[in-house]
């Protein structure tokens, strides 16, 4: 797909089919992640990658708006330093932003839909994923095949008016 249409065709898709995501695609999508800019280049991000059907379900109970990760073909855990032990210069927040675009935006591409969670229960998530005690989950996004429709551009997406928010030279 082309990046223009990537980026159009792109939405959360919180509904999967029962297909399986090939490895190389999930290779791929993670190295896309792993390739974002971050704040003085610090990466302050690992990738947990869940796939077994179990853990999924397990995953989504930590937090209430994060139930389609039970039916997700494999969900990435964004983990990150916890606020106070993140190395100098970073920006966690903004680069864990940059990272998810870059996965959802390759999971677009080869015909994928991703969808965020954030995380509420970070106790549970710790049990199940394993991270250590300076490490926590930030969010979680969960991939698979659309269940609703296929991934195409969008015409009018659900967003403020270009006018509203783009100011040319000054506000
Ligand atoms: C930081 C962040 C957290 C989000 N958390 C959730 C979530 O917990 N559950 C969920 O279903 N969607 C979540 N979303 C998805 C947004 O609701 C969604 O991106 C927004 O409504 C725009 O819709 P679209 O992505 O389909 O264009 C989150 C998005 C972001 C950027």
């Amino acid at each position: 797909m082309e990046t223009w249409d990537a980026i159009r065709a792109r939405r959360n898709v919180r509904q999967y089919t029962d297909q399986p995501i090939p490895r190389e695609h999930l290779e791929r999508i993670l190295e896309a992640g792993r390739r974002a800019p971050s704040s003085m280049n610090t990466q302050p991000w690992d990738f947990v990658v869940v796939t077994e059907r179990d853990d999924l379900r397990e995953l989504a109970k930590v937090w209430e708006h994060a139930q389609h990760v039970a039916a997700s073909a494999a969900t990435i855990a964004l983990v990150a330093p916890v606020p106070g032990a993140e190395p100098p210069g970073a920006r966690v927040d903004y680069d864990l932003g940059q990272a998810t675009a870059h996965i959802m935006l390759e999971a677009t591409d080869l015909g994928i839909g991703s969808g965020h969670a954030a995380v509420e229960d970070q106790e549970r998530a710790k049990r199940l994923l394993g991270f250590p005690d300076d490490r926590y989950c930030a969010y979680l996004i969960a991939l698979g095949y659309p269940a609703d429709r296929p991934l195409r551009p969008i015409a009018n997406p659900t967003r403020r008016p270009f006018d509203e928010v783009v100011h040319w030279g000054r506000w």
